[in-house]
């Protein structure tokens, strides 16, 4: 008998429209779901120009043009804005926003917190959120695992940064966190109008009202843990913040932790919970692949990981994530303004134009990946560096590439490792979940899901 070749998941994801949006179209369907606003063109195009609402902008899925925007030529290109009005609130003049010569001396003096051997020093606070997650579900069958995740990788990221569970202070900063990124995080009219920093500045209040109350949240817990460990022991990430030295070999000022602990935060936690929720999703939709994943865990529980080389245990679970990230990237969309004049694949673009470079089209892109739609965790697998792959961006590119990178992978490793070998994972009902991108890719609704205990024998 002909072994069964069964056909891949195709997930759901937003309708394509049939044609090209007129500006005013494509400004209310961005400000609804910015990976519900592309036409067909999007997915079969490697270069689209275009004009929004009077501001002249490319699209730059071409491989080759998004190295040379977001790594050999970035030195044209900063952070559009916009961006500033959406995020300053909450991450100050962290490594996110600053450009030029500050954000080189801030990118070098935080580095060494982030490489694979520091990330390595943080697996017992991933282990212990872990431990907290399973603990926290155990004995309910129906739950929502989007706040659950939301809920997991604040405390994980509190964890690391100042070696706090998300309880007390730490669970006050999560809904002031989780009102602003559904709130006041989304674009709105007033900022796709905008055409300089202070334009529109009466309907920035809101963001800057509930920023101000994030900052403060944050101070409180920057000195609770300053005064219950004021010496430097080197277990969390503001021990390497506040050990860190510039090149004249002196300490950030207190207000450059502060935003760096903000930018850690905010940049940190809600992109991870979305990974997770979105891979969690694609496996109970795919319960044969779960099945396999947690077989995989189950030979190395995630009580036994020490290392970063330990969780090479778990390939499929890695090349799970890999794959979620492609379907589901977290940060679906980056932009650049142009500064100095440029030429992409033949485009020519000068200062003032905005460069759109969007993982979702990338990831999906029909020129670029075979079955771009369908689930295959298996196209990572035993990949040596799926990070040197020309279409997979889901940590962006070059110089300004995620720092936060090992830091997202271990802890999902480790998050998603102890939700699967405690419990199958199904879905409560039938209706599909399609992604919304506002300012990270979340789900349109929140959906509950069936959990049943593993008996482990
Ligand atoms: C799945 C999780 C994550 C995803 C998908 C993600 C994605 C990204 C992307 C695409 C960028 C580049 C943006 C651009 O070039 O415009 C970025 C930058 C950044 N990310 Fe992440 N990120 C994740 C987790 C984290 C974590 C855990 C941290 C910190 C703990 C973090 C901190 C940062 C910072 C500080 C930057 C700015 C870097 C710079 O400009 O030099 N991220 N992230």
């Amino acid at each position: 008998m002909d072994a069964q070749v069964s056909k891949p998941l195709i997930p759901p994801a937003p309708k394509v429209h049939a044609r090209d949006l007129t500006d005013l179209g494509a400004a209310w369907a961005m400000m609804r779901n910015m990976v519900g606003a592309w036409s067909e063109s999007g997915f079969d195009t490697l270069m689209i120009p275009y004009n929004f609402l009077g501001q002249p902008g490319l699209v730059v899925s071409d491989p080759a043009g998004v190295r040379q925007v977001l790594g050999s030529h970035a030195a044209r290109y900063r952070r559009p804005f916009q961006i500033s009005r959406i995020l300053r609130p909450i991450v100050g003049d962290g490594l996110l926003l600053t450009e030029g010569e500050i954000w080189r001396r801030q990118r070098k003096a935080l580095a060494p917190a982030f490489t694979p051997k520091a990330v390595e020093t943080l697996l017992p606070h991933f282990m212990a959120a872990g431990q907290t997650l399973a603990e926290g579900l155990a004995g309910q069958d129906r739950v929502n695992l989007s706040e659950t995740f939301h809920r997991a990788t604040l405390d994980a990221v509190l964890r690391a940064l100042f070696s706090r569970a998300a309880s007390g202070e730490g669970a006050q900063l999560g809904k002031i966190a989780r009102d602003y990124l559904q709130g006041q995080a989304n674009v709105n009219l007033f900022d796709l109008l905008a055409r300089a920093p202070g334009d529109f500045g009466f309907a920035e209040r809101p963001r800057r009202t509930v920023g101000a109350r994030w900052m403060t949240a944050v101070t409180a817990l920057i000195d609770a843990r300053r005064a219950d460990a004021p010496q430097s022991q080197g277990r969390d990430l503001l021990d390497s913040l506040l050990a860190a030295r510039d090149e004249d070999g002196r300490p950030l000022p207190d207000l450059e932790i502060r935003d760096q602990c903000g930018t850690m935060l905010a940049a940190g936690f809600e992109t991870t919970s979305r990974l997770l929720f979105w891979a969690t999703y694609l496996l109970a939709l795919d319960s044969a692949t779960q099945a396999r994943v947690r077989a995989e865990i189950l030979t190395f529980p995630p009580d036994r990981i020490r290392s970063l080389e330990d969780l090479s245990a778990w390939p499929l679970t890695r090349s799970v994530l890999l794959e979620t990230l492609r379907l589901y990237p977290p940060a679906p969309m980056m932009s650049r303004e142009v500064i100095a004049e440029d030429e992409i694949q033949g485009c020519k673009v000068s200062p003032g134009h905005v460069i759109t470079i969007s993982p979702w089209l990338i990831h999906r892109h029909r020129k670029l990946w075979d079955q771009p739609t369908a689930f295959l965790p298996e196209r990572f697998m035993g990949h040596p560096s799926p990070w040197g792959m020309d279409a997979f961006i889901p940590f962006g590119a070059g110089p300004r590439v995620c720092i936060g990178a090992s830091f997202a992978m271990a802890e999902s490793q480790i998050l998603l490792g102890s939700l699967l070998s405690r419990f199958e994972v199904n879905m409560a009902d039938d209706r599909p979940v399609i992604p919304v991108a506002r300012i990270s890719l979340g789900p349109d609704r929140e959906p509950d899901f069936r959990l049943t205990p593993i008996r482990r024998t």
